[in-house]
């Protein structure tokens, strides 16, 4: 599939799914952040990984980018730390929910939506001090991914930090496995025909997102890669019915799972978060 393509149905998709959406909960959110990210940053792998290391206290007035802000959850919650927010993604959906949190909450420095293919930007060289992304980077092909990760580069501080949280796929073997195995929306393989139309519509390119190649990537435009893998043990949270003891077990899952051997963590995990530093440029 062409990258156009590749973007064509990102696009489609995720208009779709923002289209019409309710700001009520991020603004609830945001207005009780303490507890939001209490929850949030101990329970939820993306918030768990996209947070730690004292990120919410490093964002406060510093310039942040987020790619592939969809929901713009994420985008909110920067902001509302006092931080100086761009937030891109195809879907101008997303442009409307920004729009709509500006207008609802009094952030020191309102969001700045970057509409549109990011590529064709014009957004000054060494100006970010965080470039992030939730969810993000694994819904580009390759090829469009690398001129992300140049983009990243360039528009990185020399001392900036560029964080993405992304699915890890390091074992074959559990891979294959993982498609047998129904989730929500998404159809088991034995059921060939469900599959082979849920894939039809699916936003992501079949590409790797090994953690090795994360890490090889990267390497072209940083010179510090740090990969961590998150969710080696929280991926067992599927099996418990929502409630509490489901947040308690995931709370165990993600503070005991950064104690394994890496031997361990890194064919298992199920997500990954990747750090770049010190762009090449
Ligand atoms: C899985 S969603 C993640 C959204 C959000 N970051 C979150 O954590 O919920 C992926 C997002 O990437 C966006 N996206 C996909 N391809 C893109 C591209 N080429 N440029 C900008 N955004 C893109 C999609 O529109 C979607 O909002």
């Amino acid at each position: 599939m062409s990258s156009n393509l590749n973007q064509d149905k990102n696009k489609l998709h995720y208009e779709k799914l923002y289209a019409n959406y309710n700001i009520k909960n991020i603004l609830h959110w945001i207005n009780n952040l303490d507890q939001f990210l209490a929850s949030a940053t101990t329970t939820e792998t993306s918030w768990f990984a996209l947070y730690q290391r004292n990120f919410r206290e490093k964002i406060k007035g510093k310039k942040v980018l987020e790619m592939g802000c969809g929901d713009c959850v994420n985008a909110a919650v920067m902001a509302a730390l006092g931080a100086e927010v761009y937030a891109n993604d195809i879907a101008d959906s997303s442009g409307k929910i920004v729009e709509a949190l500006n207008e609802a909450y009094k952030f020191e420095f309102p969001i700045r939506f970057v509409s549109g293919d990011f590529l064709e930007n014009d957004l000054e060289s060494k100006q970010f001090d965080f470039v992030v992304g939730k969810a993000f980077l694994h819904h580009l092909e390759l090829p469009v991914e690398e001129q992300f990760l140049k983009e990243t580069a360039r528009l990185l501080k020399e001392d900036g930090e560029a964080r993405f949280f992304e699915p890890a796929v390091n074992s074959k073997l559990l891979d294959e496995f993982r498609w047998y195995v129904p989730v929500k929306n998404r159809p088991s393989k034995f059921h060939k025909t469900d599959f082979a139309e849920w894939k039809k519509n699916d936003p992501h390119p079949d590409r790797s997102f090994s953690s090795s190649h994360f890490e090889k990537a990267g390497r072209k435009f940083f010179t510090e890669v740090e990969i961590i893998p998150v969710g080696t043990l929280e991926r067992f949270s599927r099996f418990f019915k929502w409630g509490a003891q489901k947040n308690n077990f995931k709370k165990w899952a993600l503070k005991t799972e950064t104690k394994l051997p890496r031997i361990i963590n890194k064919p298992l995990t199920r997500s990954q978060l990747i750090i770049y530093k010190k762009p090449i440029f």
